[in-house]
């Protein structure tokens, strides 16, 4: 094995940080042998604090319109041939009591940036949902919006908000995004969904156009310094109305690699093993929980907008990430050593 590499996993292990140039030299040495160090060191990090227990949030992809015209996404506002859905407040919390039935007690209000949905009536949405569950944590997934609009949304009763980086750098996040996006505008939404007291999920795509090791070192050196309380990642998947049709996807074995290593950088971090995984691989799930994922998010939305939802082509969207399929789920990950958690977040993070 390579001795550098294999010296850098102890360090991580044992101090959760490393330099730079160390995540550089430790993306670019991901070989099996290194891999299965880390994904050991991973479960051993993971284990005092989670044991085997792996949480789901019932994920409700509540709309696809988007303003944002991201290279690499489906739901991007140039693509004319997404079929676009929005669901009423209505369904909404109907897929919630469907969820809430169905054993959840986390629910992930996903969207494209729809503009029809403001802050009064994503608070009513937030509020409605609180009072008729009032046992269960709201995460929000919408993109950026004003901090006014954050501190709306939280005082309405959100306790969570997922906002991928998507890349630590400014250089590659040009590449991804169209002239009217911006990074810092990114990083302040973080920033400021922090100071609002949201429990934060940052996250990034692996293997997409353009990345290089050295982008993907300061999404860990981010990782390391932000310590989110959640962290998504998964492969890029290309979708084929985009600019990025035609490039490669991620690999399973690279973003296995890295989510051990973010799980050694904050051991008691949230992390999925996401839908893309999923998509990549057909046990894509346990194996990320081997590598020392902890988080799944089954789809609560209702079956015919599902496939509508397509960030990237062959999105699953039925079979084991299906909601309904929790019994199913629960027989595979207890299969491979795993008891899902439905309860609320978790009293051991604050
Ligand atoms: N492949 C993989 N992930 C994607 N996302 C968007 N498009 C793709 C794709 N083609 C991810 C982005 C976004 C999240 C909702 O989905 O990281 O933040």
């Amino acid at each position: 094995m390579d001795i550098r590499a294999a010296d850098l996993v102890d360090k991580l292990a044992g101090e959760h940080a490393l330099a730079l140039d160390d995540y550089e030299y430790l993306v670019e040495h991901l070989d099996e042998e290194v891999r299965d160090l880390l994904a050991e060191h991973a479960r051993a990090a993971r284990e005092p604090i989670y044991g085997h227990d792996v949480f789901v949030r019932g994920l409700i992809e509540f709309s696809s319109f988007c303003k944002n015209d991201c290279y690499y996404c489906g739901l991007r506002a140039s693509n004319a041939s997404c079929e676009r859905y929005r669901l009423t407040a209505g369904q909404i919390l109907a897929c919630a009591d469907r969820g809430y039935e169905l054993g959840f007690r986390t629910f992930v209000l996903q969207s494209g940036e729809d503009p029809r949905f403001t802050d009064e009536r994503l608070c009513a949405i937030v509020r409605a949902l609180k009072e008729a569950h009032p046992d269960c944590a709201v995460t929000l997934s919408v993109g950026e919006r004003t901090r006014e609009s954050y501190a709306r949304l939280r005082e309405a009763g959100a306790d969570r908000y997922l906002l991928r980086h998507e890349t630590a750098t400014p250089e590659h996040y040009a590449r991804l995004h169209p002239a009217g996006m911006s990074w810092e505008h990114r990083m302040q939404c973080l920033r400021d969904l922090r100071e609002l007291g949201y429990a934060v999920g940052a996250g990034f795509m692996v293997g997409s156009p353009f990345q290089t090791s050295a982008d993907l070192a300061c999404d860990l050196l981010f990782i390391q310094e932000f310590q989110p309380e959640m962290c998504g990642i998964g492969p890029f998947v290309p979708h084929h109305a985009t600019p990025f049709a035609n490039e490669p996807a991620g690999t399973l074995e690279q973003t296995l690699g890295l989510l051990s290593i973010i799980r050694l950088i904050k051991p008691n971090i949230l992390l999925p093993a996401t839908t893309a995984l999923g998509t990549i691989a057909d046990n894509g799930r346990e194996l990320g929980m081997e590598a020392g994922a902890n988080v799944v998010m089954p789809n609560l939305s209702p079956g015919d907008v599902r496939a509508k939802y397509l960030l990237y082509d062959n999105k699953i969207c039925t079979g084991d990430e299906a909601a309904e399929s929790l019994l199913s789920l629960k027989e595979r990950l207890a299969r491979a050593g795993y008891a899902v958690v439905t309860s609320r977040g978790d009293p051991r993070i604050a």
